[in-house]
């Protein structure tokens, strides 16, 4: 059976993806916004936290990342020792495989259990009498390649003949490749298929020749996933494909004026912006902090700090900034320095590296870079009570070895959805700002 897979998430149900919105008034560049789905908490309905989700998504984040490293490796010749990936343990795999069978039998209203945040787009020129393809993909800044699936992607259940599948004969800009891309799983399995390129577009942008896999193999537990694919927004140091990831790809071929995307990730109205920043969606000014160019990911070159209260705790933190990661993650001795400032703060899991906090009285974590302290709201904080009926409640700062290195922090979601995120190709830099 398969164990954890690189690339996947918890199961779900997403509902109606708008067409790309019209540009709002007030924008700041002429980009254009693709509607996200909304992402949910890792908090069931009951309020308590699900832990065996948490473990998954973090497994399979620890994974993408390891494979970053290969590819990091690969590309640069540079890099760190790589370990192998890790197993989902085959308990939390077999509760959440019995979960997902449950699911599929029942009505998909609104589960909201989304760890993505996916949007519409195209791919390919239709030839005459053929429709347009559509995928749902997951906008990553912590990986660098866009798969989606073939038309030869072998099923074997209803989830995956949900998924839509790229037709090369169906588009008259496709072309083949002769390479394959492979994501390796954590029990050695992988997925893979051939490499192709051809127009893409994403809210109206349109980027040509645009390199990428569809994929004749995939993790049975991707089925489950809402989503067809993933695109990344990382830099090309990380990208599996070694080509240019589409953003870029459409920045140098003068499809955007402007080379920054920006992420508003909330409750409802969340957006990809390309092609420069919506200034309804924030206040203020953007305070933007350059990138270690080397490292392939969207990474302050500036070490950041983390602040509990007032105190600084941690500093000479390396950041990476990665939309396709649910929750924050340092080294475990990074973490418990921070929780020994956290009044009533408990490891809750130690093998995950959890720690809980008292409901009542949530600390106030932030993180900064040498300018504005960045503040991790209590709701994006908790993840949940412990138990039924607890006080106390599961931290979105988790204690996770990723592999490289001791300061080396992973800032997802949790930290995200507390602010607008600007990633700009043009300064080789990442802009945080105030929330509208
Ligand atoms: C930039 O990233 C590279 C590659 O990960 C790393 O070796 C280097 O130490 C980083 N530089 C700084 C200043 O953090």
């Amino acid at each position: 059976m398969l164990k954890a897979a690189i690339l996947l998430t918890g199961t779900v149900v997403f509902s109606v993806f708008a067409s790309p919105a019209p540009m709002p008034g007030g924008v700041n560049f002429p980009g254009t916004a693709i509607p996200l789905a909304r992402r949910s908490s890792l908090t069931g309905p009951d309020g308590v936290f699900k832990q065996d989700e948490a473990k998954a998504a973090t497994i399979n984040t620890i994974n993408k990342h390891l494979q970053n490293q290969m590819n990091f490796q690969k590309n640069t010749g540079g890099g760190v020792e790589i370990r192998s990936p890790v197993p989902l343990p085959s308990d939390v795999e077999e509760r959440l495989r019995r979960r997902e069978e449950k699911r599929q039998s029942e009505v998909l209203t609104d589960e909201q259990s989304n760890r993505e945040w996916a949007g519409k787009i195209s791919v390919g020129t239709p030839k005459k009498g053929t429709a347009k393809q559509n995928f749902l993909v997951n906008f990553d800044t912590g990986s660098a390649d866009l798969w989606i699936p073939s038309e030869s992607l072998s099923c074997a259940s209803l989830g995956c003949l949900k998924k839509s599948r790229y037709h090369p004969a169906s588009s008259s800009t496709s072309s083949a490749k002769p390479y394959i891309f492979s994501i390796e799983y954590a029990d050695g399995s992988t997925a893979s298929g051939p490499v192709y390129s051809d127009t893409v577009t994403v809210a109206g942008v349109t980027a040509t020749n645009q390199y990428f896999a569809a994929m004749t193999t995939l993790s049975p537990t991707f089925f489950d996933e809402p989503i067809d694919g993933i695109m990344g927004m990382g830099l090309r140091q990380i990208s599996g494909l070694q080509q240019d990831p589409f953003f870029i790809n459409a920045k140098s071929e003068g499809a955007i004026a402007v080379g920054q995307f920006s992420f508003y990730l909330a409750p409802t109205g969340s957006e990809l912006y390309i092609g420069g920043t919506d200034n309804t969606k924030y206040t203020g000014a953007i305070e933007f902090n350059s990138i270690n160019t080397t490292s392939g990911y969207w990474q302050p070159a500036t070490n950041g700090q983390a602040k509990v209260g007032s105190t600084t705790v941690l500093t000479g933190l390396q950041t990476i900034i990665d939309s396709g990661s649910t929750l924050m993650g340092c080294p475990p001795a990074l973490v418990q320095q921070i929780y020994a400032q956290v009044p009533g703060a408990k490891v809750f899991d130690a093998d995950e590296g959890l720690y809980s906090f008292p409901c009542a009285s949530p600390p106030q974590l932030s993180f900064n870079w040498g300018g504005k302290d960045w503040t991790v709201s209590a709701a994006n904080l908790n993840l949940g009570l412990t138990k039924a009926k607890s006080t106390d409640c599961v931290s979105a700062l988790a204690g996770v070895d990723f592999g490289f290195g001791s300061n080396v922090c992973i800032l997802g979601d949790a930290f995200l959805r507390n602010l607008y995120s600007v990633f700009d190709l043009d300064q080789q830099a990442v802009g945080f700002a105030a929330l509208a």
